[in-house]
Formats: C-alpha cells, sequence, structure tokens
C-alpha cells in the first residue's frame, strides 16, 4: 500500500494539516473510532498538486462523537448533522483556506430506483469508496496513527488521475445518482480531464434519467457549473451532450451566446449578477421554451425572471427601430422588462436601431423624473387619491419627451390636466 503522508503534510496548508494532525490524535481518545481517512476531493487535488478545497473525512465506528470531538479540538461550533450519518463542521470562523470539514460514517449505498435517496448501511473503509461517483473522487488517506499516511484506492483512482480519466465504478452509476452526470462534466472540465470510452457511453445511454431528478437537484447542480471558473466550457460539454434539452426541451445555447460568453471570460467580464448570467446563457429562447426552463428549474419566485424577461423583449423590440418612437413610448415598452434582459440583448441582439433605444432607456430614460412631487400637485388643489399618481405620470412622460423643460411647464401641465380627469 502506497504511503502518502508527505501529501498530508509538506504539501497541505497549515490549516489542512492541523486538522488531519487532530484526526489522528482524537481517533486514539475515542475508542469507539475505528480508522479515520481523509477522502473524495481532497485527495485528488493533493495527488493532482491542486489546492484542495473543503475536507471530507470518513470514520470507521463513531462518526458522530468523533466530529464533536474535532469540532471542540479546532475551536468550531459543534457539528450539525445532515443526512445520511453525516456530521457538518463550518470552520469558516476558524479557518481561511476551508468552509466546512465533513464527517461521514464509512457506509455503503444501494438505490432502490434512480434518483432515490440510498439505502445506506456502515461498512469498511473500501466499501464507502466504492459507493462513490468517479474513481478519481474515491481514494482514501490514513489519519490513523498506525497507518498514517496509507493510500486506500480500491478502484485505481490514481491511475486514473494519471491517465487524466473521469471513470464511474459501474454501469448502473448515472441511473441511481443522475447529479453524477453534472458532476462529471465539471470535474472533466476542471481537471482538464476526459471521460473514459465507457463512462461516455453510459452518460449518453443515461441522460433522460436527469428527469428523475427534482427541479431542486438540477439547479444546484446547475448553478455549481454556473460558479466554476471554466463553467462556458462546462457548458458547451453539457450542450454537445444534449444535456440541456435533457434538462428541458428546447433550453440550448446559441453560438452567438458561446461566443460572447467566452469573450466576457477572455476580459474577465463575466457578470457577477446570476440573473445577467441566466439572461447571456439563455437569450434565444421562445415564450414557451423559456417558461418551461423556469418551470423545471423550480426556482425562487424571482429565479427566472431575466430568463422570461428575454423572451418578453424579444417580442417588443421591432417597435424599438420605429425612428419616430418618443422616449416616453420607449419607456412604456421597456419599463416592466429586467435590466438584466436589456443588457443581453445589448451584448447579443443584432445591430440595429433599436440598440440605439435600448442605450438610451438604461442610461438616461429610465432615470428621468419630474422637477414637481405629489406635494407640489396637493399644494396647487389636486385631491390627495389615485389622480395624483395619473397626472405624476403625464408630467413624467411630457418631461421624458421634452414637452415640459421647467418646473413652471409641469405645474402648468398638471394643473391643465386637472379638470379634464374630473370629468372624464
Ligand atoms: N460524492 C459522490 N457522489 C455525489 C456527491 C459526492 O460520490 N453525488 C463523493 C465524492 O467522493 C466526492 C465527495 O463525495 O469527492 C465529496 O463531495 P463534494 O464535496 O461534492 O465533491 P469534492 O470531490 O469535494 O469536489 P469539489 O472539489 O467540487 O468540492
Amino acid at each position: 500500500m502506497p504511503n502518502l503522508s508527505q501529501l498530508l503534510t509538506s504539501y497541505s496548508s497549515l490549516e489542512s494539516q492541523r486538522v488531519f494532525e487532530a484526526c489522528r490524535d482524537l481517533a486514539v481518545e475515542n475508542d469507539g473510532v475505528n480508522g479515520v481517512y481523509v477522502v473524495g476531493g481532497v485527495v485528488r487535488d493533493l495527488v493532482i498538486g491542486r489546492e484542495p478545497g473543503d475536507i471530507d473525512i470518513s470514520v470507521e465506528g463513531d462518526a458522530a462523537g468523533f466530529a464533536t470531538m474535532l469540532a471542540s479540538r479546532i475551536g468550531a461550533t459543534a457539528p450539525v448533522e445532515s443526512q445520511f450519518l453525516t456530521f457538518k463542521i463550518d470552520t469558516s470562523d476558524v479557518f481561511e483556506t476551508f468552509a466546512t470539514i465533513d464527517i461521514v460514517t464509512a457506509r455503503s449505498e444501494t438505490y432502490s430506483e434512480s434518483a432515490s435517496l440510498p439505502d445506506v448501511e456502515t461498512s469498511s473503509i473500501e466499501a464507502d469508496l466504492l459507493r462513490r461517483d468517479f474513481t478519481v473522487n474515491s481514494m482514501g488517506i490514513s489519519l490513523s496513527v498506525e497507518t498514517w499516511g496509507a493510500l486506500f484506492d480500491p478502484s485505481n483512482g490514481f491511475a486514473d488521475i494519471l491517465r487524466k480519466r473521469i471513470k464511474v465504478h459501474h454501469d448502473g452509476s448515472f441511473l441511481d445518482d443522475p447529479t453524477r452526470i453534472f458532476r462529471a462534466i465539471r470535474y472533466a472540465s476542471r481537471l482538464g480531464f476526459s471521460f473514459d470510452a465507457r463512462t461516455e457511453q453510459l452518460i449518453e445511454n443515461s441522460i433522460e434519467v436527469i428527469d428523475n431528478l427534482s427541479g431542486d437537484r438540477v439547479r444546484r447542480e446547475f448553478e455549481l457549473i454556473l460558479n466554476e471558473l471554466g463553467f462556458v466550457e462546462m457548458l458547451k460539454s453539457a450542450e454537445e451532450l444534449d444535456i440541456l434539452a435533457a434538462i428541458s426541451p428546447g433550453f440550448r445555447i446559441g453560438a452567438k451566446n458561446f461566443q460572447i460568453l467566452e469573450s466576457l471570460t477572455e476580459n474577465h467580464q463575466i457578470p457577477n449578477d446570476n440573473q445577467d448570467l441566466l439572461a447571456l446563457i439563455t437569450f434565444g429562447l421562445s415564450d414557451d421554451e423559456a417558461a418551461q426552463v423556469v418551470a423545471r428549474f423550480n426556482g425562487p419566485l424571482d429565479w427566472g425572471e431575466s430568463i422570461i424577461g428575454n423572451a418578453e423583449l424579444a417580442k417588443r423590440v421591432t417597435v424599438l427601430d420605429r425612428d419616430d418612437l418618443l422616449p416616453s413610448e420607449v419607456e412604456e415598452l421597456l419599463h416592466d422588462v429586467p435590466e438584466a434582459s436589456i443588457r443581453a440583448y445589448q451584448q447579443i441582439g443584432p445591430p440595429l436601431p433599436r440598440q440605439k433605444r435600448l442605450k438610451d432607456y438604461l442610461e438616461t430614460i429610465r432615470f428621468v423624473t419630474p422637477e414637481i412631487n405629489g406635494d407640489d400637485l396637493l399644494e396647487i388643489g389636486i385631491p390627495q387619491g389615485p389622480i395624483i399618481g395619473e397626472i405624476m405620470d403625464i408630467v413624467r412622460r411630457a418631461r421624458l419627451d421634452s414637452k415640459v423643460v421647467s418646473k413652471q411647464e409641469e405645474l402648468e401641465l398638471a394643473r391643465s390636466r386637472f379638470p379634464g380627469f374630473l370629468t372624464s
């Protein structure tokens, strides 16, 4: 069994070393613990030579007691138990280089049906590693004092790292857990690895099981992709493997969208705002397609607003090419379209006169306000009520179209319109 103790010391951050050493000591102090291992992404990244993220620990034996002791030893708040014999320690107040430590009870998993929650049974570290998604994520390094640094690699993940391969353990892997399809894309692109031939075939044969995932789970996986630096390449892979269409029929990303996303990436101008990002990704979907995508992702109320907004803007935008259009009419057309959709249109839409209108709207029109306010209207004797809003609206439109250019003219317009309202 190869010994990788150097990875636990010389190649790990001082903060990780502190955790690994605490684990080693606590395994001795807690009689209920038979073995402790750092597993999953940390081992993969240490072997590759990448900076690891959050720490995953697998415990043979009393994981609950171990997690409580570890949290206290490193000065973190008590662990929170999540599903499947898993305990999470929030380390964000204690460490800078990682935010959580997940401690799982070593276990095997069986799935009664596709995408269901697994049935879980405590087991050895080997079985725990073999229940995982890909061989490269299925290695553990022992933190126990007697075997400190020993590599547990029951599926030869080390060799797959050398061959730069993403490989599942068995043919039913994606059926058991369809989120692995998204994970496969993430790892391949992030690490610069390829799928081994069987894994690629299995993805192609399994994409319809994405249907079995709840909207929340698909959204979570999609958002994990969007959080990655290389998300554009990942979306391309998803498009090429027909995964987007498997999420929702009609969901596709056009060549122009990709071109813009790539150039924004190159220039470090990818928007931080999720609505802007979603608008750029989904630009070009029809009304129905946009509505279906948003429903499929099942997000919070305003989650897909720029996706719907894109389709809405596409229906209205041709009018903006008319040269006799007044600023107030531009405002009327655009005031309820999300800004993110307008910005996406500016970047991906065709170079027609409408572009100038969109620019004017975002840069000036939407900020124009009358000089007068409701109090001024009350002062000249207009009674309180909805009519105040209606007259303010008329004044604002007149201001936008430069029909009034001073406070005096605004007040005159308000006075002149008041009797009209009373009689209509
Ligand atoms: N895992 C799995 N199947 C999943 C989710 C997770 O097998 N659907 C296993 C993998 O062994 C993975 C580990 O649990 O390495 C931790 O999961 P996660 O934190 O999601 O992944 P990491 O490998 O740590 O990768 P990342 O760097 O993206 O955080």
